[in-house]
């Protein structure tokens, strides 16, 4: 061929745009092999030459030890949901009273909402720098090696004029051919299958070894920018899609630019529901901005969303299918879960063979035998479920609860008054251990930071934890020789373990998991006991003497306590060093709440959780819906029911940044 080394990686780069990203490839597979070896053979001899936008670069990187982080200059939100039509147009309904403009005014530009992760890419002088994921949209995980594999990524801008710096926003997703294609290999060889694109994808980006991603179709179209230095002064968002376009970059199809009126939202509504089977990849919805940058600009953001864009999602999909079967799950507090076995059915892009019953009574309800033909309903990411029987089958069988757990063989039994069957094996059942030690471990319980719920299924599938009290016999070398970690990661994971000994009585207690007692039961509990020997020590009787406690938890937390297995990992822990301060002598805090019934709706940034531990802390009762009685509701973004009641009975309302402003800072 004659071409000097830039001219190879350019032709290379050019091929590659044609193929990946215009989808019309301008030459055979065999001379863009031959082209790629001679790259290759190149760079062998001349290493000196090798440019970080060779396309042997792609999958050139070492397999990483741990995800850095990394904290995004500008903040990656999220997007409201709407459900329908008419919430989709009430939103720039608002959005245009506030502009004072009328809807029919507002330009909007729509997208298929790609059903992938949110990653970011920058780039400095036109050179692929770094990716990373969302995260929790201000910190997220630098994904790089992994990126960088993905061959409609530009390493390089196709631009004589880069701007010093720029940051490329959209989705990593998986075409639902080559989702298709991941899972059948899965099959043969029997590992992981994935659930659907979407968490393929996601799974493949979170690989160490990018050799992985490598081999696995994942592609990137860019919905936005995020840290912008350069030379364009974009007026409209779909400028900043034709720039991006311009540079490399695959294109949204079926976008469209149209007014904000409620026949133009209903007809592009309409276009792409028809048009969402015949699509390459999943779409979740589709995404309605408001094209005017200055007028998104004046609209801004509310909690974690903007003003000026919504998510309108599809609904859920329906499909006919047989249940040849139901298999029984057991949880962490051991209740068994029926979960239906289907004839594989294909609904929305993705195979599906189990949905969740949820329990005996929904079998009762639905009339459900084995053999039945079924309605499954897929949502989003929702687990799919039967709706109902549409033909009973021929030769139809009943579901019957296994009397032993299908795990550790203990008997299963169903408390009086309860819809659960529960295994009664405790802390000895498989089943539950692990996800015991990931509810004890996690955020909500004893808060061990570096101990996530990856590293625990780790340990717990080596054996080196089989219950609670084993996180505080982990020792540094357990961790630092499992693969993809290290010696510092493992300090880390070992000191959080310290730190995290210190607690509370009641952050304790909610963390061993004991069946009915939640975060709210702990908290009355150890108010009123006050130390862990009162609380091992109390009858039923004595419970029922604890507000909000009913017989049922009062008899859930006399067999825990009495259980021998039970109290011997209670033991080992608080000898392991877990302690907490008397909760009398917490410092009283001043309740300024208190006897007030506050209610929390849509998304907010802060965590739920959190929120309600705030407002109980402040002497408030946190209730699940609205009344003439609630004090107040907080409504973060996508706030919709219960903010609409609030308004009707004139209940006083905050957004998350009023509330946050009284009561945290
Ligand atoms: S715009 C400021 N456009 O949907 C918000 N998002 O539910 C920027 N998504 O986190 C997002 N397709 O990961 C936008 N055409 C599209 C999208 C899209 C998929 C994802 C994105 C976002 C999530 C929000």
């Amino acid at each position: 061929m004659n071409l000097n080394y830039e001219q190879l990686v350019e032709r290379i780069n050019l091929w590659n745009h044609a193929y990946y990203v215009l989808d019309n490839p301008l030459v055979s597979d065999a001379e863009y092999d031959l082209a790629f070896r001679e790259l290759l053979a190149l760079e062998a001899d001349n290493p000196e030459l090798v440019t970080p936008e060779s396309p042997s670069q792609r999958i050139g990187l070492a397999p990483i030890a741990e995800f850095k982080k990394v904290e995004h200059g500008v903040k990656m939100l999220s997007l409201a949901n709407a459900f329908s039509l008419q919430e989709t147009f009430d939103f720039f309904d608002k959005a245009a009273k506030e502009l004072d403009v009328s809807p029919e005014s507002l330009a909007i530009f729509s997208e298929p909402k790609l059903d992938g992760l949110a990653i970011t890419i920058h780039y400095q002088h036109g050179v692929f720098s770094y990716a990373a994921t969302r995260g929790d949209g201000q910190i997220g995980e630098d994904v790089t090696h992994n990126i960088k594999t993905i061959k409609s990524v530009p390493l390089k801008l196709d631009t004589d004029t880069p701007p010093e710096q720029l940051e490329v926003r959209g989705e990593v997703f998986m075409p639902k051919a080559a989702f298709e294609k991941l899972n059948r290999l899965a099959g043969e060889q029997n590992t992981k299958v994935f659930v659907n694109p979407r968490n393929a994808a996601a799974g493949t980006v979170r690989q160490m070894n990018p050799k992985i991603a490598a081999a696995r179709d994942l592609q990137f179209i860019p919905y936005g920018i995020g840290e912008y230095q350069g030379e364009h002064d974009f007026t409209r968002h779909s400028d900043i899609i034709d720039y991006l376009v311009s540079l490399g970059f695959r294109r949204n199809p079926h976008c469209y630019a149209f007014s904000g009126s409620f026949a133009a939202f209903t007809d592009n509504y309409q276009q792409m529901e028809q048009l969402r089977d015949s699509l390459p990849m999943e779409i979740d919805g589709i995404v309605y901005k408001i094209d005017d940058l200055a007028t998104q600009i004046v609209l801004g953001f509310i909690a974690r969303s903007p003003k000026w864009a919504v998510a309108r999602k599809f609904p859920a999909q329906q499909v006919t299918t047989q249940l040849i079967g139901v298999d029984f799950q057991v949880g962490r507090t051991g209740v068994l879960t029926p979960v239906a076995r289907l004839e594989p059915v294909f609904v929305g892009g993705v195979t599906v063979s189990n949905a969740t019953l949820h329990n005996m009574d929904e079998i009762e309800r639905l009339g459900l035998c084995i053999g039945d033909s079924v309605e499954i309903q897929r949502a989003g990411d929702v687990i799919p479920k039967v709706v109902k029987v549409v033909e009973q089958g021929e030769d139809r069988q009943p579901i019957i609860m296994p009397e032993d757990c299908p795990v550790c063989a203990s008997p299963v039994a169903r408390t009086e008054g309860q819809a659960a069957f529960r295994c009664t094996g405790g802390l000895i059942c498989a089943a539950q251990s692990a996800e015991r030690i990931e509810h004890y471990a996690s955020r909500k319980c004893m808060n061990i930071v570096n101990l996530g719920t990856k590293l625990i299924e780790l340990l717990y599938s080596k054996g080196i934890i089989n219950t609670i009290a084993d996180i505080y016999k982990i020792k540094l070398e357990d961790i630092a020789t499992l693969e993809g970690q290290g010696e510092k990661s493992a300090q880390n994971v070992l000191d959080s373990i310290e730190a995290a000994k210190t607690t509370k009585l009641s952050t304790f207690l909610a963390a061993l998991g004991i069946p009915e007692v939640g975060e709210g039961g702990s908290k009355n509990v150890a108010k009123y006991f006050k130390s862990l020997p009162a609380i091992q020590a109390a009858s039923v009787e004595d419970l029922l003497q604890v507000p909000d406690v009913g017989p049922v938890t009062a008899n859930s937390i006399v067999d825990f306590f009495h259980d021998a297995r039970n109290q011997a990992i209670v033991a080992d822990i608080i000898n392991a060093g877990v302690h907490w301060e008397d909760e009398q002598h917490e410092p009283a805090q001043a309740q300024p709440l208190a006897g007030q019934t506050w209610v929390l709706t849509g998304t907010m940034a802060m965590p739920r959780h959190e929120a309600k531990a705030l407002l109980e802390s402040l002497g408030a009762k946190v209730a699940g819906s609205v009344s003439k009685k609630t004090n107040c509701v907080v409504a973060g973004a996508e706030a919709g029911s219960k903010l609409a009641k609030a308004e009707e009975l004139g209940v006083k309302v905050m957004n998350e940044a009023e509330f946050l402003a009284a009561f945290r800072f």
